[in-house]
């Protein structure tokens, strides 16, 4: 069983106690049994505050419904490889991580991320989510392509079954802002980082997400007709079952917040993280990077005049789609 490789990683995510392997269960040392089923350990636990107990189950009832992203038309290492790089983004992250790390991403969705950086066999990947319908298709190309040193864990952000100072590398893009207290999620995940460990956080930015409020207006007052307004919705190269998904993500989540260059980077400074880079640039660009970003060079911060010029700006580039934005630290 594949989840054996990273027992020594995990903790009970309720009494930060040990867990062993007993069958087809992980105990921990108080007792508690946490079933693994269909090769996902099942580790979620109720978030402690019941506000974000409320929202958490909201979310994790959508993306039961809606695994995001879809899968449609991956159905092999080299197609995952191919679509991760051209994002640009998936090749710089490729490139920035050892072949040695132990990757955690957590809000791994459908695993595309986690199974794509798992391709390099000598990494560790751990892909944690609540939602078990996501999981299983991460898991599924996972169990397909025989990717042993990839393993998917079913968890709650804020109740996570990692234990502190134990990874290389977190990812955690597109699912801070879906719950009720981004900063205290970032806190939380920022904790199982090794001293020195890479961060990447994706968020919603408040400037470059307004046009898509503005969209969200238009599709709720004229229901959802003029879709084509939003330019995922255009493109020839995504299949429609993933546009739909991408759509009720994008315009009909129960919860989302928006966050600017200047919140997060006080984020930063607050926890002792080094900013490294940002994903569009949030100043000026290292020479030599017209050929792709080096995401774990540290790079000019520049001013909060400049950050305000450039998330301006973001509104008809990253704006066109979801205004997703991220920034890389290291955690000092
Ligand atoms: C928009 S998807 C992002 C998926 C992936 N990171 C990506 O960029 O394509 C957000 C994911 O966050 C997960 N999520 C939201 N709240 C969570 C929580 N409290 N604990 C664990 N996962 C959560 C959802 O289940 C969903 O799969």
């Amino acid at each position: 069983m594949s989840v054996q490789k990273i027992v020594p990683l995990l903790r009970c995510p309720g009494s930060h106690t040990d867990l062993a392997l007993q069958g087809e269960d992980l105990i921990s040392e108080k007792g508690m049994r946490y079933p693994i089923i269909d090769g996902i350990a099942r580790l979620l636990t109720p978030t402690k505050s019941p506000e974000e107990e409320t929202v958490r189950q909201k979310m994790q009832k959508f993306y039961e419904q809606f695994t995001f992203p879809g899968y449609d038309g991956i159905d092999s290492p080299g197609i995952l490889m191919d679509k991760a790089r051209a994002s640009a983004f998936g090749l710089w992250v490729d490139q920035a991580i050892s072949p040695f790390a132990t990757v955690l991403e957590v809000g791994c969705g459908t695993g595309q991320m986690t199974n794509f950086l798992g391709l390099v066999s000598t990494r560790t990947l751990i892909g944690v989510d609540q939602s078990i319908a996501s999981l299983k298709l991460g898991q599924g190309f996972k169990e397909r392509f025989g990717l042993h040193n990839i393993h998917f864990l079913q968890g709650n952000i804020f109740q996570m079954p990692i234990k502190e100072n134990s990874v290389d590398v977190l990812i955690c893009s597109g699912v801070l802002h879906h719950t009720p207290d981004p900063k205290g999620g970032y806190e939380e995940l920022l904790k199982l980082v090794k001293p020195g460990g890479k961060i990447l956080i994706g968020l919603y930015n408040s400037y470059a997400r307004i046009p898509l409020g503005i969209r969200k207006m238009i599709f709720t007052a004229t229901g959802n007709a003029f879709r084509s307004l939003d330019a995922h919705m255009r493109r020839k190269d995504v299949d429609q079952s993933k546009k739909e998904i991408w759509f009720a993500d994008q315009y009909k989540n129960p919860h989302e917040s928006w966050h600017s260059v200047d919140e997060v980077l006080g984020w930063f400074d607050e926890t002792h993280v080094k900013f490294l880079s940002g994903v569009p640039a949030i100043a000026a660009n290292l020479p030599g990077e017209e050929a792709g970003l080096r995401l774990f060079e540290e790079h000019p911060k520049g001013s909060a005049l400049q950050h305000a010029m450039k998330q301006l700006g973001w509104m008809f580039t990253i704006g066109r789609e979801g205004g997703l934005y991220v920034l890389v630290g290291e955690k000092l």
